[in-house]
Formats: structure tokens, sequence, C-alpha cells
């Protein structure tokens, strides 16, 4: 079959597209665990994890689920200027469109969004909140108090960003749920999963337990550094494929093809 890694390749493509998604033990966990703490009469649900650990999908796995039942809505990139994001919220709560340079006054939306306490339940997926200041984080938490709207804050904790995450949050937010790395063995049905989905089943079998093993090794079972890897690892079969069918085994994945990747991508040095 003719251009087979070329189109293996683009299944390892980042996105955040849920017809992507892959349903493995931890995954379905977290989700788990989010719509109960959606359920629960919490204000603040803090969702962190290290990058690449599947926060966003996952909320927009939730979010997909969830719209047609509740009043949902996620925030995909946060507006970093103050006033553009309360009046995005000022939209939601009052359903209307307002003039782009609408100025909201932070009262009025407290007032507004007490008056909804008992007749509206509000949800606000805010993905990447690390990226809000610290006066707009202040505010939304006053505005959770009202009890109307309850926010997902959605972290990406970074090694000197743990500190912040738990110290800022910790009186605050009433649940957290941690996103992790996965296991050796989820990782290995992630790309078999994600291969087989597409119909790769020749390509899905090559990749073999001792392959797998050294993909972990790399990766450190992140999704974000596999998807990236296997991208890579394929990106070279398919210039092998173009250049020089020698070096392609159909049966099984080559070591040196992964280590090669690896080198490309930096998590080995010669
Ligand atoms: N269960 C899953 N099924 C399929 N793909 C997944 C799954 N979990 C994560 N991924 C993939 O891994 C990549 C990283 O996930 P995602 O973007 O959700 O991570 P993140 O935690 O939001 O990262 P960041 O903190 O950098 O925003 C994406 O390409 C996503 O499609
Ligand atoms: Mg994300």
């Amino acid at each position: 079959m003719k251009n087979r890694y070329s189109l293996a390749k683009n299944v390892f493509v980042d996105s955040i597209d849920i017809d992507d998604y892959i349903e493995l033990e931890s995954a379905l966990s977290a989700y788990k665990q989010l719509e109960n703490s959606i359920e629960k009469p919490l204000k603040m649900i803090l969702l962190f994890g290290r990058p690449g650990t599947g926060k966003s999908i996952l909320l927009n796995r939730i979010y997909k689920n969830l719209k047609y039942q509740k009043e949902i809505h996620y925030f995909e990139t946060p507006t970093v200027n103050e006033k553009e994001f309360f009046l995005k919220l000022f939209k939601v709560l009052t359903k209307k469109e307002l003039p782009k340079h609408t100025e909201v006054n932070f009262s009025a939306l407290i007032e507004f969004s007490k008056k909804l306490y008992g007749k509206r339940e509000i949800i606000i997926l805010l993905d990447e909140a690390q990226m809000y200041s610290s006066e707009i984080m202040e505010k939304i938490r006053l505005l959770s108090d009202t009890r109307s709207i309850k926010f997902v804050v959605s972290l990406h904790k970074t090694e000197d960003e743990d500190l912040i995450a738990k110290e800022h949050f910790k009186s605050r937010i009433w649940e957290i749920i941690e996103l992790k790395n996965i296991t050796q063995e989820e990782q290995a049905s992630y790309i078999h999963k994600k291969l087989l989905k597409q119909n790769f089943f020749e390509v899905a079998n090559s990749i073999k337990g001792k392959n797998i093993k050294l993909i972990h090794e790399f990766t450190k079972g992140n999704y974000r550094e596999c998807n990236k890897l296997l991208f890579t690892i394929f990106e070279i079969y398919e210039y092998y494929e173009k250049n020089d069918l020698s070096k392609i085994n159909y049966n099984k994945m080559s070591r040196k093809i992964i280590e090669m990747a690896g080198l490309k991508l930096g998590y080995i040095y010669v």
C-alpha cells in the first residue's frame, strides 16, 4: 500500500476534537469525577495537570455531552483583557448580544447573577486559566460566590507553578481533579486504538511491546509527547517508503527509527 505512513502520521496530529477521543480507563475515571463534581453544589472545581495530559479534550467532551441538558459554556482561549472577559460572561448571563465595546460594571454583574440564584445554573469551563490575571481570578471567585455560576478552572501545571496552583486555590476550590500521564499499558492501548480507529491494522500490529516500552520511556506517558513522537516516527517511515524500501519491515516497528525520532525531538542525545 502506497502512502501508508503519510496517512498513519496524520492520526497523531495534535487535536482536541472529540471525534479523536480514545476511551481509556484513566480518562473515563477523570470524566466521571468531573461529571460528579459538576452535579455537586460546588462553586469551583479545579482541573489540573501538566501540559498535554488531556485537560482540553476532557473539557470539550464534557461540554459536548452536557450542552443539551445544562447551561454549559466552554471558554477556550482566555481573553486576558478583563473588560472583554466580563463582557463575554455578561452575554452568557443575559443571553443578549451586546455591542463590542460595552463596559460591564462588575457590581452590576454580581447583582445580576445573584438574581439568577435558584433559577438558572450556569457552568463555565475555563480552559488555560493560568493565563488569567489574579485580578480576574479574584472576580471569578466573587462571581462563583453568588452560586449561580459554577466554574471549572483548568490550569496547566508546570514545575514552578505547582505551588501557585495549590496555594492560590487551596481555600477556594472545593474539588480538585488532577490529570496525569498514562501508564505504559494505557499508552499501548492509546496508540493501538488510535490507529485501529482509522483502520491501520497492520501498522498497529507492527508496534510491539518492546517498541511501546521505548516510546513510554521517551514520552513518560504524556499524550502530547506521544503524539509528537509517533508523528515523527511515521514521518521517517514515510521518507524510507519513498526512498529506501529496504529499511522497512512492515511486520515490526524498527527500534532504530524510534530512536531517530527520539533524537530529532531531543529525548536522546548523541
Ligand atoms: N483520551 C484521549 N483520547 C484521544 N486523544 C487524547 C486523549 N487525551 C489526550 N489526547 C490528545 O493529547 C493531546 C493533548 O491533550 P490536550 O490538548 O487536551 O492536553 P492539555 O492538558 O489541555 O494540554 P495543555 O495544558 O498544554 O493545554 C491532544 O492532541 C489530545 O487530542
Ligand atoms: Mg489545553
